[in-house]
């Protein structure tokens, strides 16, 4: 257990610390999940759930020893998929996903972790054959990174004279 930045203890392992920028993993911590309710005596939320999860497998995990930094995020604003992650890095794609349960998916989130680490070629394509089912059901974006120069990315043209785009131009 450690201390968080205002002095509070902290149930899961120091995580990444805020600047870094490898390929990181970030778990909302604040995500509920279905098992939460006045009966189930859940002391922790879904979300930190999780975390603990992920966390406790990581060490040993493909994911660590392909450089995953794993980061703690409070709230994605995918509240209603819940439980959300996302794995992200400088030059490469975004993916956030949700609909996670915090007692079985911790495995699957760490096998597309490892993948995510080792996709630097292709800018972090996380192919949908190559995710287990929850995560190819539950992705709820990929963001290209800014510079990007693949199929994704198309720049805005404003008039449509102007668009590079046979279907735009009569
Ligand atoms: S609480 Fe997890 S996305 Fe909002």
């Amino acid at each position: 257990m450690h201390t968080t930045r205002d002095g509070r203890a902290c149930l899961l392992p120091s995580f990444g610390q805020a600047g870094d920028d490898g390929p990181t993993l970030s778990i909302c911590l604040r995500c509920r999940d279905a098992r939460e309710d006045s009966n189930s005596g859940l002391e922790l939320r879904g979300g930190r759930r999780l975390a603990q999860a992920v966390a406790h497998a990581f060490p040993d995990s493909t994911a660590a020893r392909r450089g995953i930094r794993l980061r703690g995020v409070n709230c994605k604003s995918n509240c209603k998929r819940s439980c959300a992650i996302a794995f992200s890095a400088p030059g490469r794609l975004t993916c956030l996903f949700g609909d996670l349960d915090p007692t079985l998916h911790a495995g699957d989130v760490l096998c597309v972790a490892a993948a995510y680490a080792e996709a630097e070629a292709e800018a972090g394509y996380l192919p949908r054959p190559a995710r287990p089912e929850v995560l190819r059901a539950g992705i709820l974006a990929r963001i290209p990174p800014l510079g990007f120069a693949g199929d994704l990315d198309e720049p805005l043209c404003l008039a449509p004279r102007h668009s590079t785009r046979k279907s735009d131009n009569p």
